[in-house]
């Protein structure tokens, strides 16, 4: 090596050698998997050796606080995205945007209208952005073309695929040769029949059980490709469920006339457009109709629930107490089990597991927010996660990289890293001195002051 060799690689050393080993995580992969509706007790009530095993293997956080409306769109937006619904603009399942002037509605397959997707970027494309590849097995939003792309790898949403082929699809991704580093895997169940029966009738312990198999399925499968020692894997929900009744249903024709407003989205969170100029008359005859329904201006919505800033949020919103209904009338379709409730109560929340090398072991944690999934995604795919709700220090203390010489002091964590990149630095520096030396005693000096010269320019430029 020569001279100017030399000082060009003890350069790029001192400068990047204490941020590679001590503060950047090693690039790591992640399968993020949402059974749709997974309340978080469903573990404790029925049995689930399967999540058990994980728990005692990995990380447990038992409740979290997911976002308002907690419903399933904006929450698995939420998740990737690490925002509040009113700054990802997924703010429910149906929607009327005034501005584009264009609906939202699963029942009718406007969910493809790329507008509504892209208030935000979900962590796929940033992912992709920064050189990586992503797969994803219907997650919702990944067969959605979003500011001009879609997963590197994806299928078209079909309920009908099996739990089987989706994660066959996934393992294929994470071991071909283009190889994915982020999988998403979505899955119904228990939304449909936690809907169809409510949480609270026994035939769901057959439902969680079923689940239950596939999550052991889903683990077989990974051992047998050699993945599950390497992959983190993340499993989690959009929401949980609370129990309806025929008793307890509130019946808007009963105060206002129907002519006077449009009804954007439904039970139990219903979203009202007025008729022009109709407003107030809606809203004086709703607003004290129901002691068990909460109706607020738009401007008026509190701002714990970060639900108010987006146009497509309709001008008045009724919200139903846990367990009833707002319907129109008696009529209206309605079923034994709902979500969408405000946020702050436990039925609502999802389940949350982690395993693998980045999290520790047989840890647990009372709750968390589900805005600071994303930085953690991002934190886990070694990436740089753009403007959120969340945070990486509220899920630090689930991470192999920040376990707590306890208490958990951050500030002390970034000190030992740094000092020990200090003190592996100086070894290094030490080392390069001792050639450079060597290198000097064999040269002539007056050949060194020319090489000298010559490499003040690049030293100054790095
Ligand atoms: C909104 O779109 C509908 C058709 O979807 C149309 O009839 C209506 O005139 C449009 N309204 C405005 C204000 O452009
Ligand atoms: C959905 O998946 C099922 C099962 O794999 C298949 O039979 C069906 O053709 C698929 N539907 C569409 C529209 O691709
Ligand atoms: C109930 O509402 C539906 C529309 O939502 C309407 O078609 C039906 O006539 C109403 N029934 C009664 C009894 O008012
Ligand atoms: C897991 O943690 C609990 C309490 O935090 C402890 O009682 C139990 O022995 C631990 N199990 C293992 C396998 O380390
Ligand atoms: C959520 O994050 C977005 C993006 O940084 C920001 O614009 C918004 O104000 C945040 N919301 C709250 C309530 O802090
Ligand atoms: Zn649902």
């Amino acid at each position: 090596m020569t001279l100017n060799g030399y000082c060009r690689f003890l350069t790029i050393c001192t400068l990047i050698f204490p941020k590679t080993l001590c503060f950047l995580p090693k690039q790591q992969r992640v399968l993020l998997l949402s059974f749709d509706g997974f309340r978080w007790d469903y573990i404790y009530k029925f049995p689930t050796p399967s999540f058990h095993d994980i728990i005692k293997n990995g990380v447990h956080v038992e409740q979290i606080t997911n976002v308002f409306i907690t419903k399933t769109y904006p929450n698995h937006y939420t998740m990737v995205t690490g925002l509040y619904a009113e700054s990802h603009g997924i703010i429910a399942n149906e929607m009327y945007d005034p501005v584009l002037n264009e609906t939202f509605s699963m029942n009718h397959m406007t969910i493809y209208n790329s507008k509504f997707w892209e208030d935000a970027y979900p962590v796929w494309i940033t992912n992709q952005m920064q050189g990586h590849r992503s797969g994803a097995a219907m997650w919702p939003g990944t067969d959605v073309q979003i500011h001009g792309a879609f997963p590197t790898y994806y299928m078209h949403y079909n309920e009908s695929v099996s739990f089987e082929d989706r994660v066959a699809k996934l393992i294929e991704w994470f071991i071909s040769e283009e190889s994915i580093n982020l999988g998403l895997l979505y899955w119904e169940q228990p939304d449909e029949k936690g809907h169809l029966w409510g949480p609270n009738n026994p035939r769901m312990k057959a439902v969680i059980a079923e689940i239950d198999e596939l999550l052991d399925y889903l683990v077989q499968e990974l051992k047998k490709a050699k993945l599950w020692d390497t992959l983190n894997v993340i499993i989690t929900s959009d929401h949980g469920m609370a129990q309806s009744s025929a008793d307890r249903i509130i019946e808007l024709d009963q105060y206002v006339d129907k002519d006077l407003y449009t009804m954007i989205d439904h039970s139990p969170d219903v979203a009202i457009l007025p008729v022009e100029g109709q407003l107030d008359a809606v809203f004086s005859a709703l607003v004290k109709a129901h002691p068990h329904m909460t109706v607020y201006k738009k401007e008026d919505i509190p701002y714990r629930l970060h639900y108010r800033h987006s146009s497509r949020i309709q001008p008045i919103l009724a919200v139903a107490d846990e367990g009833w209904e707002i319907l129109q009338n008696r009529s209206d379709h309605f079923e034994l089990g709902n979500h969408g409730y405000d946020n702050i109560l436990p039925d609502m929340h999802p389940i949350f597991l982690a395993h693998g090398p980045a999290f520790r072991k047989n840890v647990s944690k009372q709750t968390m927010e589900s805005t600071d999934l994303y930085p953690l995604l991002c934190y886990l795919l070694g990436i740089e996660p753009l403007p959120n709700n969340g945070s990486l220090e509220h899920v630090k203390d689930l991470l192999v990289s920040a376990a707590p010489k306890e208490p958990l002091d951050r500030h002390q964590e970034e000190s030992y890293a740094y000092y020990s990149g200090i003190v592996l630095g100086s070894i290094l520096v030490l080392g390069f001195l001792v050639m450079f030396v060597k290198h000097l005693t064999r040269s002539q000096v007056s050949a060194m002051w020319i090489q000298n010269t010559e490499i003040a320019q690049p030293l100054l430029q790095s």
